[in-house]
């Protein structure tokens, strides 16, 4: 008989509540700071960019929190997304450890980013709210929020980070099909976009001040997220609460390991705050990791330090692994991990030592992402392939040890509108991407002084 290779559940064990990991947590993550005052912020001072219910859920402390049923409605056209045993490069590993993927590209938009794109324009939408503004780095997340916007007929205008606009014409032409309007950040139409040449790369920092700049100028617009944000991530523990009932389907005790890669943290959060919850209520000791680019090292080389979200400094404070709020990343495959910063949760969580983190060169990743779609048959996206290139290091350690663990992935995307980037690997033309003590040096220097 064929060996089961996909576990999925059926309808009536799709999660109807999303998880919040800070009821369960020994030690309460610090509040953001108002940028003005340096006092944890109110809900009235995220009024102007978000609905109440956002608002509310940023801060709750409530364990389980209901998905609204026109949310389960939408999440139903494509999850519970499949958990795949990769026998196929377990074979090609020649180890004992068998791996489990979560794939987030069945979703519409071909990531894990439409788990909170869709509640958060229904959020606004019963509001009133009819236009979101967003930034956007690999595309993912303006395709996402272009599609959510689509389903609720709300207009969503995206600032795409200069370097992705200019190489991933295919991904604006994506989220222009999902109806959104695309300007290139640095644009001239904000003031925090005129601050640069428009030449300039761009930086997730720099395109979240212009989404955010414009928002605030208009009543009926409001500014959406696509990570870092508590209600972000809280949106996202629908992956990690399906592939906890899907390894214990595929006749699993539990996960020895489970490994997300962190741009913001939210497909991160939203795979291992699930298996956290486990370790700390529980008792269970699955090691949780977290992979993150070389050349953007956040949680292994950066300060663990009140900063800003945005490189114009108009988000709160936040406590957070970060770089500093004005780093410029080098121009790296995977768009989506270039943040200077990190989910407050998940530095929170690193912090603590409830979860590791790693560094790892593009180059590794892509070598991880070619074997597996030559095993397995999936393209991932670059991001995701950070999490494969890790999951190899641990099969192939514990082929060495002789041991068998049971290994979980974060497969947070496809990567089939990243072709170029594989050309460029497979042309031997990628760059090694680790950052300079200096360039690190200069740009932690420009973390504000916050004394609390
Ligand atoms: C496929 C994919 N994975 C991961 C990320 C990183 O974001 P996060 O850390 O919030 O999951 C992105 C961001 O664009 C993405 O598109």
């Amino acid at each position: 008989m064929t060996k089961p290779m996909t576990f999925t559940l059926s309808e009536d064990e799709r999660p109807t509540s999303w998880y919040n990991i800070v009821a369960d947590l020994p030690v309460p993550p610090p509040p953001p700071l108002h940028p003005g005052t340096h006092q944890p912020v109110g809900p009235d001072d995220l009024s102007a960019l978000f609905p109440p219910e956002l608002i509310a859920q940023e801060v709750s402390t409530e364990r389980w929190i209901e998905i609204p049923e026109a949310v389960q409605e939408i999440y139903a056209q494509y999850r519970p997304a499949p958990l795949i045993r990769a026998r196929k490069w377990e074979e090609k590993l020649g180890t004992g450890a068998r791996i489990y993927v979560k794939y987030e590209g069945v979703s519409p938009a071909g990531s894990h980013k439409v788990n909170t794109s869709v509640p958060q324009a229904y959020y606004n939408k019963i509001n009133g709210i009819n236009r979101l503004t967003t930034e956007t780095g690999a595309g993912q997340w303006g395709t996402a929020l272009a599609y959510a916007c689509s389903l609720f007929d709300m207009e969503c205008e995206v600032w795409q980070v200069g370097h992705s606009f200019d190489t991933k014409p295919q991904r604006r032409t994506l989220i222009e099909v999902f109806g959104g309007k695309v300007h290139r950040s640095p644009s001239r139409m904000t003031e925090s976009g005129k601050a640069f040449p428009e030449d300039h790369p761009g930086s997730l920092g720099i395109a979240i001040s212009e989404a955010v700049e414009l928002a605030a100028q208009d009543e009926g617009a409001k500014y959406a997220l696509g990570s870092v944000l508590n209600h972000v991530l809280l949106h996202q523990t629908v992956i990690g609460q399906e592939a906890v009932l899907q390894l214990a389907k595929a006749g699993e005790s539990g996960a020895d390991l489970v490994i997300g890669c962190a741009g913001g943290g939210s497909n991160l959060a939203g795979l291992i705050f699930p298996f956290l919850r486990e370790n700390l209520v529980e008792g269970k000791t699955a090691r949780l990791v977290a992979v993150e680019p070389a050349s953007c090292p956040t949680m292994t080389r950066g300060q663990y330090a009140y900063d800003f979200g945005d490189t114009a400094g108009l988000t709160p404070l936040m406590k957070m692994y970060t770089l500093g709020h004005d780093f410029v990343p080098s121009k790296i495959h995977a768009g989506g991990l270039r943040y200077h910063g990190m989910a407050p949760l998940v530095s929170h969580v690193v912090h603590e030592g409830l979860v590791e983190a790693v560094a790892l060169e593009q180059d590794e990743c892509f070598a991880a992402a070619v074997e597996f779609a030559r095993t397995q048959g999936i393209v991932a996206a670059p991001e995701s392939a950070h999490a494969l290139a890790q999951a190899r290091r641990e099969a192939l350690a514990a082929k060495e040890a002789g041991t068998e663990p049971v290994i979980v992935v974060g497969l947070s995307g496809y990567g089939l509108l990243e072709l170029g980037a594989f050309d460029s690997y497979l042309k031997g033309n990628m760059s090694g991407d680790s950052l300079s003590d200096e360039d690190l040096a200069a740009s932690l220097a420009g973390i504000p002084e916050i004394r609390v």
